[in-house]
Formats: C-alpha cells, sequence, structure tokens
C-alpha cells in the first residue's frame, strides 16, 4: 500500500500500488489512445477518462500513470485534470447525478431540485452519498447549462439526458438510482453507470453486454429541439449560401 497527501482535498489516503491499479490492460488501451494522435500530449484528455474508468476519480496515481504514459510532467497533467470540471479528484457514486442550476433551468425549476436532491442524498456540490463506486452510492454536482434549455429543467445522469423534471420527479429518479435501478434517460444511450461512461469518453465501446448499435439506440433530439428546423422545411427557408469567393484563411505553420 503507498501513503498519498492529496494537496487539493488536504486528504491522506492510503491505495494499492500503481502498478496495480493501471495493470497491463490499462496501459495496453493507454497505448491505443495515443496511437489516435499524432502527439502523444494530445491524449491527454481520454486517457484522463481512462483513468476516471478505472479508479472512479482522478488520484494522484492517476495523474501519475498520465505523466508516465504521455512523457509529461505531473504538474502538467494535474494542471489539466484540476480545470476541468468532469475531471473528479475524489472518488465518485456508482452514479453522477448532474442538476443544471443556470438561469433557464433554475428560473423553472432547477435550483428547487437540487435543493431537494441534496437534502435528500444529505450532500452539497461534488460529494458522494453512500459508499462510492458501491451499488446505490451518487455523487452530487451543480451542472452549468446543459445545452438543453428548450427542455428545462433538466439533469443527467452519467451524462445521460433527463429532461423536462421537477422536483418530485428528480426525487423518484434518485432514489430508483440508490436501489440499484437504471431508469431510461429521456433521451440518448441506455444508462449505464459513471465508470463505464468514463470508458465510452475515453473511446471504448466495448462495455459488457452491449449489443452493435446500443449507444444510438434512443432518440437523439426532442421534438422541441427539431421544431425550428421542421419549420424552416416547411416553409422552404434556407440559409444563405457561402459566397464562392469567401476568403479561406491559411493553415498555420507547424513548428
Ligand atoms: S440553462 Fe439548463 S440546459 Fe441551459
Amino acid at each position: 500500500m503507498t501513503e498519498q497527501f492529496d494537496f487539493t482535498t488536504t486528504e491522506h489516503t492510503i491505495s494499492p500500488p500503481r502498478e496495480q491499479v493501471f495493470g497491463e490492460d490499462v496501459r495496453a488501451d493507454a497505448r491505443k489512445i495515443v496511437e489516435r494522435y499524432p502527439e502523444s500530449r494530445s491524449a491527454l484528455l481520454p486517457m484522463l477518462h481512462l483513468v476516471q474508468s478505472v479508479q472512479g476519480h482522478v488520484g494522484n496515481d492517476g495523474i501519475e500513470f498520465c505523466a508516465e504514459q504521455l512523457a509529461l510532467s505531473a504538474a502538467e497533467v494535474s494542471a489539466v485534470a484540476t480545470f476541468y470540471t468532469m475531471y473528479k479528484r475524489t472518488p465518485c457514486g456508482r452514479h453522477i447525478v448532474s442538476v443544471c442550476t443556470n438561469t433557464l433551468c433554475a428560473a423553472l425549476g432547477g435550483d428547487e431540485i437540487y435543493k431537494g436532491l441534496s437534502e435528500h442524498l444529505g450532500v452539497g456540490h461534488d460529494e458522494t452519498a453512500g459508499t462510492p463506486g458501491e451499488e446505490g452510492s451518487l455523487t452530487l454536482e451543480h451542472a452549468e447549462c446543459l445545452a438543453a434549455c428548450d427542455l428545462a429543467p433538466v439533469l443527467q445522469v452519467d451524462y445521460e439526458y433527463y429532461d423536462k423534471q421537477q422536483p418530485e420527479s428528480a426525487l423518484e429518479l434518485v432514489k430508483a438510482l440508490q436501489r440499484g435501478e437504471k431508469p431510461a434517460p429521456t433521451r440518448g444511450a441506455p444508462l449505464t453507470d459513471f465508470r463505464t461512461t468514463e470508458r465510452q469518453l475515453a473511446g471504448f465501446f466495448d462495455r459488457p453486454g452491449a449489443r452493435l448499435g446500443d449507444t444510438v439506440d434512443g432518440p437523439s433530439a426532442a421534438p422541441e429541439t427539431l421544431r425550428g428546423a421542421g419549420m424552416a422545411e416547411q416553409r422552404g427557408w434556407t440559409s444563405p449560401a457561402m459566397p464562392d469567393d469567401a476568403p479561406i484563411p491559411p493553415l498555420p505553420e507547424k513548428e
């Protein structure tokens, strides 16, 4: 076991050795990710998702693993991992529940939804109810606009959409997740769990029991979202053509 001090949370943690957490299978996946890019450092974002699929968060050993695989310093990896909110520095639950509390959702009930879930779970932003990773454990977070304002108020579970929520429906959804159920999202792919989603975000679609086409089985756009495009089609509206002589900016020289 290795003792680590996490400077972002000021907590000591005891973890198994890095080679045990990131075994040969994970290293093989890391190599596949690196092969997709002309420069290894460009693979950092999917590599951090791979780490989350293994650890359920990005620990110090995960940062060191990325640095080692990509020939970066731990400080460079840490700067990226702490900048983006999708990378979690403390262990997450089986699912992550993201409640949009941006302006439109907040005005239509998002704040009440968040408050109700926070009270029910007994946790605040970026905190986990239950034992991280175990069945029924949930991480709650405030989210900025989830790009579904026409379906407000919305929340996501493992980044899948649950549209037009109310405090009561959101509470029922969370209770179902705590019972180990996986209610179908309003649109998009079937619900899995946080770590499986992270593996998909790393570019791997090989989850156990997956069938070809699973990821596109659900409706991908709601009628509300398509209404404008439908009206334009009915009325024969088109966007202005690009002028033939529009200047094409040159590509920057590669150093
Ligand atoms: S404000 Fe909630 S999705 Fe845009």
